[in-house]
C-alpha cells in the first residue's frame, strides 16, 4: 500500500515527531488523578475488546502506555509508530520490539496478528477506510482490529491549542466505520460508546466529579456519548 501524503496525515506525522511533544505527552494528558483514571479506563476498554489475543500490534503506540499494559497481560506486543521521538520513549518504558513505520504502509506479512490496536489514532485521520484496509490483511482469521473514534468533540470544529495538541481531529459516523469494515472484509463485533464528553476535558476535573460522570454515563443515550471503541473481526475461514 502506498504511503498517504494528504495534508492531514502529513500534519499529524510531523506534529508527533517533535521532541517537545513526545516529552510532554503523558504528563499533559494523564498527569492528574483524573487523567490517570482516563488512562486506565481507555486501556481497560482495549484489553476487554481484544478478547484474549496474544500477538498484538500497537499501531501508533506513542509513548507505550497501552503496550506496557498489554505486555503485563502476557501479550507479545510489537509497537509501531511514525515518530522516532515517541518510540525513543516507548522502547525503554516497555521493552517490547518496536518498528518505525507508517500506519498506511504496514511492513508485516498477512495474518501476522491476533489483534491490531490503535488507541487515540484513528480519529486523527479522515481516511479511516484506507486505514482499515491497511490493517485488515494483517489479522489472522478471527483476529480483531480495536480502535476508538469520536461521535462528537469540539476539537473537530476548532484546533484548540494547535501548537501543543496538534490540529483538528475527525468525527466518524458509525455508518462510515461499518461501510469501511465491510469493504475490507471485516465484521463489526462490538462497539462501546463511552465518555460523556472528550476525555481531554475529564482530565481537568476533580476525580470525585469524574466518578459522578462515570455513574451518570449509563443513563445517557449511547448516541450522545463522545467516544466509541470498536472491535472489527476478520471472519473465520
Ligand atoms: C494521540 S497519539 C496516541 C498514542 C498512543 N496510542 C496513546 O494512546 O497514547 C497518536 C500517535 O500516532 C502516531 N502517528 C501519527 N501519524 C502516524 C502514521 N501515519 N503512522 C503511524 N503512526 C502515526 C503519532 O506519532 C502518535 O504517537
Amino acid at each position: 500500500m502506498a504511503l498517504l501524503h494528504g495534508p492531514g496525515v502529513r500534519e499529524k506525522r510531523e506534529f508527533y515527531r517533535q521532541q517537545r511533544i513526545a516529552a510532554a505527552y503523558d504528563q499533559q494528558r494523564f498527569g492528574s488523578p483524573s487523567g490517570a483514571w482516563v488512562n486506565q479506563r481507555e486501556i481497560r476498554q482495549v484489553i476487554d475488546l481484544i478478547a484474549g489475543a496474544r500477538r498484538v500490534l500497537d499501531l501508533g503506540c506513542g509513548t507505550g502506555r497501552l503496550s506496557r499494559s498489554l505486555a503485563e497481560q502476557g501479550c507479545n506486543v510489537i509497537m509501531l509508530d511514525a515518530s522516532d521521538a515517541m518510540l525513543a520513549r516507548a522502547v525503554p518504558a516497555v521493552g517490547a520490539p518496536a518498528v518505525l513505520a507508517d500506519a498506511f504502509a504496514l511492513p508485516f506479512a498477512a495474518a501476522s496478528f491476533d489483534a491490531v490496536v490503535a488507541l487515540r489514532v484513528v480519529f486523527h485521520f479522515a481516511e479511516v477506510d484506507v486505514l482499515i484496509r491497511s490493517v485488515a490483511p494483517l489479522l489472522r482469521p478471527g483476529g480483531r482490529f480495536v480502535f476508538d473514534t469520536y461521535r462528537w468533540t469540539p476539537r473537530a470544529w476548532f484546533a484548540v491549542g494547535r501548537q501543543s495538541w496538534g490540529g483538528k481531529v475527525f468525527i466518524h459516523a458509525p455508518a462510515t466505520i461499518e461501510r469501511a469494515a465491510d469493504a475490507a472484509g471485516l465484521q463489526v463485533v462490538e462497539r462501546r460508546a463511552c465518555f460523556l464528553f472528550s476525555p481531554y476535558l475529564y482530565r481537568l476535573l476533580p476525580l470525585t466529579l469524574v466518578h459522578l460522570l462515570d455513574q451518570l454515563e449509563p443513563r445517557v443515550p449511547a448516541s450522545a456519548r463522545s467516544r466509541v471503541f470498536w472491535a472489527l473481526e476478520r471472519p473465520e475461514e
